[in-house]
């Protein structure tokens, strides 16, 4: 009876977590979840059982002493690789000349992480083992098995070997690091390092998660790369898209098209398989690698080099940023000079010294970061005293710096006016960057008022500024005064309150009068608002009051816009695809003003689609859930409607 009714919780659960992990698409809440698991545990206790499949098992078992010796059913090859696209073409050429006729490729992300090969019998997760030399690999099945999205039975129940990437998704490793003791330095470590671990416990810490992507070997008859990965599919694995396609120019294309940035995991490439089994037997393998395959690796977006100095920056909020100051080295095609280190209890964390080695990273838009040292040489960087802009005694708030001069230390001065007058904030066109600087150092202008005091006389003293462009900047002045209520909170530039959050409190207080009165314990029901921001804010409205009296009495008294009645009101949306008429981010404006909410994954909540060029898995899981998908011309006619 228990037993039976054991075997049923385990079903049920395993098939919730599929949902969770897998698919991305729970469907019960976890609240339920948690009572069903409790039940079974409970049975698990009393009858002293735990089925081969138990949910249970993921919390990890007792640390092992060391890992055991793992044969593989087939040797792991590993894959050839290119660096140019010319030498992708040569390779595809070669392959048709010899087979006469066009050949079929998939593309497939190359994942960066630590190759996983598991084997299933019975329909039962029976081992899991490293790559190692190929043939012999290190036996981590306690590990995978802490791995949520692993399924511990699949439906097959014959033999089945299958080969993927466990990986550490980079918002799990945000995440991790964000309080972690020893921040991890990149997502591959932080997966190998987890996979490793003779401590199950740690594997099950960190939130690992797999991809596959080849059957390695099965007692199904397969005939092609799309077959298998429908199996894996089939059989509750977790994979990534695939294209496929006959033209190597279309592989091209894709290639180039793919943003790295946009993406939940590391990928160091891409990788071409040849789709037809046939084919690939007829192919076959070098002494290293499969002749039917080629990686197309990227520009490594990681080095080593030497760390020179460390200079500290002083931010518009009066923080102080050490910039460290790098022997030169070349990355993703560009020399770096500096990168960032966050904040003093960075380095501390990431153990950094003057003079010895440390890894960075940049990526496409992103500022060079330092991610840790990788050796223990050089000299302790001793925290500055001063502010190195305005000489005042800076103080320390926990891993942070600041310099308190909020009114005499000109990159603060300049850094918040800058902001201030950005786009999603004031957004008042031709005060740049250069000219702020120029209004602070000729005009003495220190304040958000000041800028709403300009008159013609006094511009006409900066560097080109004549008759046209001084109208145009002071028309622009005057337009800001019209700013909503989220532009302008977001525009005072407070800690720790950036675009999202600014809109946040918009849509709750409605104005700034009802903003300034609330305090920390109300602020803190908002979702994502922590005791730091919420005091931040608080404290922000203390010192200027004033200042938001002042404001307001020159004219600007923002309020919330009403968003009730929009096309949109009480739709959840999610974009998809690139859009030419607009960037992400001003449809998502504009959905979230027409009183819609922007959602970043289809889920069962999402209500429409809104799907651009080139759109991906999200599209084809709207299709797949019937939810109802608009084009950009449909869009756009939604909104002027
Ligand atoms: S196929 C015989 N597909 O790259 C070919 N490998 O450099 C077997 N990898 O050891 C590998 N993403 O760990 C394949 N989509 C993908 C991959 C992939 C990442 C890794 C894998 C392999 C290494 C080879």
């Amino acid at each position: 009876m228990m037993e039976k009714r054991m075997k049923e919780l385990i079903e049920l659960l395993n098939r919730y977590a599929y949902e969770y992990y897998v698919l991305d698409d729970p469907s019960i809440s976890d609240k339920e979840y948690d009572a069903l698991y409790d039940e079974l545990i409970s049975l698990e206790k009393a009858t002293g059982k735990v089925f081969a499949d138990s949910p249970s098992l993921r919390v990890g078992g007792e640390p092992i002493k060391e890992f055991t010796e793992h044969r593989h059913i087939n040797r792991l090859y590993s894959l050839d690789k290119c660096k140019t696209f010319d030498e992708l073409k040569s390779w595809s050429e070669k392959l048709e000349q010899s087979f006469m006729h066009p050949i079929e490729y998939t593309l497939e992300y190359k994942l960066d992480g630590l190759t996983l090969c598991l084997t299933y019998e019975n329909g039962n997760l029976l081992s899991a083992a490293t790559r190692g030399n190929g043939t012999v690999g290190e036996d981590v099945t306690e590990q995978v098995k802490t791995i949520r999205s692993v399924p511990l039975s699949i439906p097959h129940k014959g033999i089945m070997e299958v080969q993927g990437e466990g990986i550490m998704r980079l918002s799990a490793l945000e995440k991790y690091n964000l309080t972690a003791k020893e921040p991890l330095k990149n997502a591959r470590n932080g997966a190998a390092g987890a996979i490793r671990n003779l401590d199950p416990k740690v594997t099950a810490s960190r939130n690992l998660d797999v991809i596959f992507y080849n059957v390695n070997y099965s007692d199904e008859e397969l005939v092609s790369q799309q077959q298998m990965i429908e199996l894996l599919k089939e059989n509750h694995f977790k994979t990534e898209k695939l294209l496929i396609t006959s033209d190597i120019n279309r592989i091209i294309e894709e290639i180039k098209s793919v943003d790295r940035d946009k993406l939940d995991f590391a990928i160091d490439g891409m990788v071409v398989k040849v789709n037809s089994l046939e084919i690939r037997e007829q192919l076959g393998y070098t002494d290293k690698f499969p002749r039917w395959a080629i990686a197309y690796k990227f520009e490594a977006e990681e080095t080593t080099t030497r760390l020179k100095n460390v200079s500290w920056q002083v931010g518009r909020t009066g923080k102080l940023t050490p910039i460290a100051e790098l022997s030169p080295v070349e990355l993703c095609g560009a020399r770096v000079k500096r990168a960032t280190l966050n904040n003093y209890g960075d380095i501390v964390r990431k153990n950094v010294k003057i003079g010895g080695r440390v890894l960075i990273r940049r990526s496409n838009d992103v500022i060079p970061e330092v991610l840790g040292a990788t050796d223990n040489e050089g000299e302790d960087i001793v925290p500055p005293k001063k502010c190195p802009a305005c000489g005042s005694d800076v103080i320390t708030e926990g891993a942070n710096i600041f310099c308190p001069n909020e009114y005499g230390c000109r990159p603060q001065i300049c850094g918040k006016l800058i902001h201030f007058c950005e786009k999603g904030c004031m957004d008042i066109e031709g005060l740049s960057e250069k000219t702020i600087m120029q209004l602070y150092d000729k005009l003495k202008i220190n304040s958000f008022e000041g800028l709403y005091s300009l008159k013609k006389d006094d511009l006409l003293k900066l560097d080109g500024f004549k008759d046209k462009k001084i109208s145009n900047v002071l028309s622009e002045i005057e337009r800001s005064k019209q700013v909503d209520l989220s532009h302008f909170i977001n525009a005072l530039g407070i800690l720790g309150v950036g675009k999202k959050l600014a809109s946040d409190l918009a849509a709750r207080y409605g104005s700034i009068d009802a903003l300034m009165a609330a305090s920390t314990g109300e602020l803190m029901a908002i979702p994502d608002m922590g005791p730091i921001t919420a005091k931040y804010i608080v404290e922000y409205f203390d010192r200027h009051r004033d200042m938001i009296g002042r404001l307001k009495s020159i004219g600007i008294d923002p309020v919330a816009r009403e968003n009730k009645g929009g096309v949109f009101e009480g739709q959840k949306v999610v974009l998809t695809g690139s859009l030419s008429s607009f960037s992400r981010s001003e449809a998502s404006d504009m959905i979230v003003r027409l009183g819609g909410e922007v959602l970043g994954s289809v889920t069962s909540k999402t209500t429409l689609v809104v799907a651009g060029e080139n759109a991906g898995s999200k599209l084809s899981k709207a299709e797949k859930n019937g939810i109802k998908i608009i084009d950009e011309n449909e869009f756009i006619a939604l909104i002027n409607s």
